[in-house]
């Protein structure tokens, strides 16, 4: 099975598997994630509800990409400011970068980690679809983990990642010449470590650095993960 497939049965049976399970219902506040594996979920949902399984979902979206898709497929988009949203989600749902094997997560490949964050840390559940080459021993030591930050405080920023052990380098864009803009406006460093280290703590010594907008260590709502074992199946944990 290729990993685009993985994906899309992976995503399919997530939403499928979370509406019999009844952790998605009718009239839910659910958060859409960014990426090649929240796209067909999204998707997914959407069967479900022009099939008539799901009813008056409300989306709050991660990024311009997926609140593009929602807009094609009909689904109703929020903000998190809304007062039918009240600043708190039923439940989010995206893919991933890494998972360890408690279920911490690396986000932000896709550049949308501050709003995916802001979603998932507002969620009363947090569900992760990830193919399984996301699934790792431990997290940063092969992907990069991405960091948003002010633009203009790029160098201290660095300077600080450096001193914590790690190594940076700045998101260049595609076909735009100069550092990736994200969504909000801010640059991301991509950083890397040669040892492994604890996600939690990481997690907020980087967001403690003046400058840094988010960092990409999804480890304190802690997801169902849905993701693919070696004979194809899709697993749960
Ligand atoms: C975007 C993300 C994505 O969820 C993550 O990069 C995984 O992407 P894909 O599903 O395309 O492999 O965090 O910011």
């Amino acid at each position: 099975m290729t990993q685009t497939e993985q994906k899309e049965l992976v995503a399919a049976t997530a939403i499928d598997t979370l509406i019999k399970n009844k952790k998605i219902f009718s009239g839910m506040k659910i958060g859409l994630g960014t990426g090649s594996t929240a796209v067909p979920a999204v998707k997914h949902l959407a069967k479900r509800i022009a099939d008539g399984t799901l009813k008056d979902i409300k989306a709050v979206v991660t990024s311009f990409g997926t609140q593009n898709l929602c807009e094609e497929l009909e689904i109703p988009v929020y903000s998190m400011n809304d007062k039918i949203i009240g600043g708190h989600l039923d439940l989010a749902i995206d893919g991933a970068d890494e998972v360890d094997p408690d279920n911490n997560v690396i986000k932000g490949g896709g550049a949308a980690l501050l709003r995916e964050k802001i979603v998932a840390y507002n969620a009363e559940q947090f569900v992760i679809v990830a193919d399984s080459t996301k699934i790792v021993d431990s997290l940063g030591t092969k992907f990069r983990l991405p960091v948003e930050i002010i633009g203009e405080a790029r160098v201290p920023v660095t300077k600080a990642l450096e001193a914590l052990g790690a190594e940076c380098v700045l998101r260049e864009g595609v076909k735009k010449c100069g550092p990736v803009i994200t969504d909000n406006g801010n640059q991301i460093l991509d950083i890397l470590w040669k040892e492994p280290v604890n996600p939690c703590m990481m997690e907020d010594k980087i967001n403690s650095i003046v400058g840094v907008v988010e960092v990409g260590f999804f480890t304190k709502n802690k997801p169902i993960v849905f993701t693919m074992n070696s004979d194809c199946n899709v697993i749960q944990r």
